[in-house]
């Protein structure tokens, strides 16, 4: 089981290359994890959920809450990770000119990050995967970006529907593994973290940074 021994937010990052590299001693040694998805899936719950802590990132009922890149260190007791909380896409209400600041923003992190070691693509269990998803898997392929899909909002489904939503899922998300979860109730927490340590994801740096050991 993971234990979180304290989360916290150290950036912002607005403008492509822009990275928090060197300015924070914790984000320049530890492995990376980015959370993609549609705008309003549930990301930053996600997130949340994983670290447990309710307010680490902000939610919203309305979409396009995240538009920028937020970068969260998260400690556990089997070391570091920093997850990185990506603008959702798929959101309407944007203009030409914002819908490619935001490929650009997102694509040049995911294409140049040294540091990222895999990337939580996050579907409503519901929605399934679509054409945006099965774009997104394929570019991260291309790129040679490990992922895993984290099926969210599973709560909003009956227990007996559950299981053929997931197999659906895997099977259209082309051998990435699938894991179930839900941001409200925390259901899948575990499996997830379980998915990011091992490979080809293993996002825990070997040490704790001491700054942010508890007492
Ligand atoms: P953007 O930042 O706009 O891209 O959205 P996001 O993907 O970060 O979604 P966010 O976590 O803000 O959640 C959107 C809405 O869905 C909020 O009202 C959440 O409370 C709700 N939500 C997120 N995850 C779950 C879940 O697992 N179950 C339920 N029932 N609601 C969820
Ligand atoms: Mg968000």
């Amino acid at each position: 089981m993971i234990r979180v021994l304290g989360a916290r937010f150290v950036d912002a990052v607005h403008e492509a290359g822009c990275y928090p590299d060197g300015i924070h001693p914790a984000i320049g040694r530890a492995q990376e994890i980015a959370f993609a998805g549609r705008s309003n899936v549930g990301k930053s719950s996600l997130i949340n959920a994983l670290v447990g802590r309710r307010g680490l990132a902000r939610t919203s009922k309305v979409p396009g809450r995240t538009r920028q890149l937020n970068f969260y260190v998260v400690e556990t007791l089997r070391g570091t990770v920093v997850f990185v909380d990506l603008p959702g896409y798929g959101y309407a209400r944007v203009s030409r000119n914002e819908h490619a600041g935001w490929r650009l923003l997102v694509e040049s992190y995911l294409e140049e990050r040294p540091t990222l070691s895999g990337i939580v693509l996050v579907v409503d269990l519901r929605r399934g995967i679509e054409s945006e998803e099965r774009e997104l898997l394929c570019y991260l392929r291309l790129h040679g970006r490990p992922a895993v899909v984290a099926a969210t909002k599973i709560d909003k489904l009956p227990r007996g529907t559950r299981r053929g939503a997931l197999q659906a899922i895997a099977d259209a998300a082309g051998g990435v593994e699938v894991v179930g979860v839900s941001g409200e109730t925390r259901e899948g927490r575990e499996e997830l973290w379980r998915r990011l340590t091992l490979p080809p994801i293993a996002c825990l740096a070997k040490r704790p940074a001491a700054h942010m050991r508890t007492p």
